[in-house]
């Protein structure tokens, strides 16, 4: 296929503003991501109000950025990739809108990804750009799917964030993917029970990376938190998802096996919390770290640890490590079950040190290939939409000036 391959990517489905180019799927000239942690922290989440207005403020500094920094123009370009969902449809609009409006005025094909076939395509953009570099200037040369590259093995993808916990088997199909839910959460998200824990226990928006960093100073097995197994799958066969993060696929047909709840765990930090008279220590931390005008933008997590006594720190390090394992037990079964020697974990929360450890330990000791993105690419960002657009782009496959926000887009059957 004529043409130089690049693709600008578009994403702003929640509270970061992003926009990349990256060349035939396989490496990445820019990646700027303008985060509204700032923005959100206060509040302990995204506001989505504040999110569209701080996107509305930033997309078009934002794609510029992205141009100059890979050091072209929108006339290098072969195509423009925006998020059309799952997030928040405010959030959304900012980013289609724009996109259709630069696709309108340069000619250029526009191209619809799903933010959760993003985070998968962060895996594979990295694997790419990691491998030799004899084979990957093969790829980049050649006009095939680089993703031929991969072997043709189907993969067990768990995407793991703060608005998605799901399980995809991925095929290889065409030069493309597709994808079948395997699993997913019935309630919240990992990541949100890790924002949720964080803002209970006084510590500011997002919780994961505060967690992540406090955990490595408690004992994990303090505090014994439990899953219990989701048993049958006649109490759930035609039941709507609790929660909105959870309404993206039907549970009815899914193996009760690799469904995932975090809202149970969520609860008893929660009442251990109370139990154990923890609320003061918090409050004062939220007081002493996160408001006030004095406060810097973001606390050091040395002056977090300061605020902590041992017994949080267990009860961090306790939650961490149950909720990694729970992950951890449900995706090797579903692997194990469907015959799958490749796992890929993407998401916000696969930045956690915790998770990458034991996920990697347990794939070396069951024969099982483990891979991550990089810290960078494991958030949310827009390398990983330019990636996942390069395969429509030589299938020809392109939205219409119909293309609108949906916020609960599904990914897969
Ligand atoms: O993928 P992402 O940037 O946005 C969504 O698509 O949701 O994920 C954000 C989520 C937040 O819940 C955040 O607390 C969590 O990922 N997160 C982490 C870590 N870094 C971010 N969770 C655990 N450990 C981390 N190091
Ligand atoms: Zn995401």
């Amino acid at each position: 296929m004529p043409g130089t391959g690049l693709i600008l990517g578009i994403e702003s489905s929640c509270d970061e503003t992003a926009a990349a180019i990256v060349e035939r799927g396989a490496r990445t000239l820019s990646s700027v991501v303008a985060s509204q942690i700032a923005t959100h922290a206060r509040y302990g989440g995204v506001v989505p109000e504040l999110a569209s207005r701080e996107h509305l403020r930033a997309i078009v500094p934002v794609v510029r950025a992205a141009l100059a920094q890979a050091n072209v123009t929108l006339g290098d370009l072969d195509a423009i990739a925006v998020t059309s969902g799952p997030g928040l449809a405010g959030a959304l609009l900012v980013g289609i809108t724009y996109a259709k409006a630069l696709a309108f005025a340069s000619g250029l094909p526009l191209i619809d990804v799903n933010h959760l076939e993003g985070h998968i395509h962060a895996v594979l953009l990295n694997e790419q750009e990691t491998q030799p570099r004899v084979l990957r200037l093969a790829t980049l040369a050649q006009d095939d799917s680089c993703y031929e590259n991969m072997g043709g093995e189907p993969a067990l993808a768990l995407v793991v964030s703060g608005g998605h916990t799901h399980l995809y088997l991925a095929r290889p199909a065409d030069g493309s993917w597709t994808y079948s839910l395997v699993g997913r959460t019935l309630d919240d998200a990992a990541g949100e029970a890790y924002d949720k824990v964080a803002k209970l226990l006084g510590f500011g928006y997002p919780g994961g990376p505060w967690i992540d960093a406090l955990a490595l100073h408690g004992n994990p097995h303090a505090v014994p938190f439990a899953f219990s197994q989701i048993k049958t799958k006649l109490h759930l066969a035609g039941k709507a998802p609790r929660t909105k993060a959870a309404r993206t696929a039907p549970i009815a047909n899914l193996d009760p096996h690799f469904l995932f709840s975090f809202s149970g765990i969520k609860t008893a930090v929660l009442r251990y919390v109370e139990l154990h008279n923890l609320r003061p220590e918090a409050e004062s931390r939220r007081d002493a770290l996160f408001t006030g005008p004095d406060v810097p933008a973001r606390p050091t997590v040395e002056a977090a640890l300061a605020t902590c006594d041992p017994q949080t720190l267990d009860l961090i390090a306790s939650f961490q490590h149950a909720v990694v394992g729970d992950l951890m037990k449900k995706t090797f079964a579903a692997a194990e079950s469907l015959g799958v020697r490749r796992v890929l974990v993407t998401g916000g929360v696969a930045a956690n040190r915790e998770l990458r450890q034991r996920f990697t330990a347990e794939g070396s000791a069951r024969g099982v290939r483990i891979s991550f993105p990089t810290l960078a690419l494991s958030t949310d960002n827009a390398a990983m939409i330019a990636a996942a657009a390069w395969p429509r782009l030589q299938a020809g496959r392109f939205a219409d000036s119909s293309l609108s926000a949906d916020p609960s887009l599904a990914l897969g059957r």
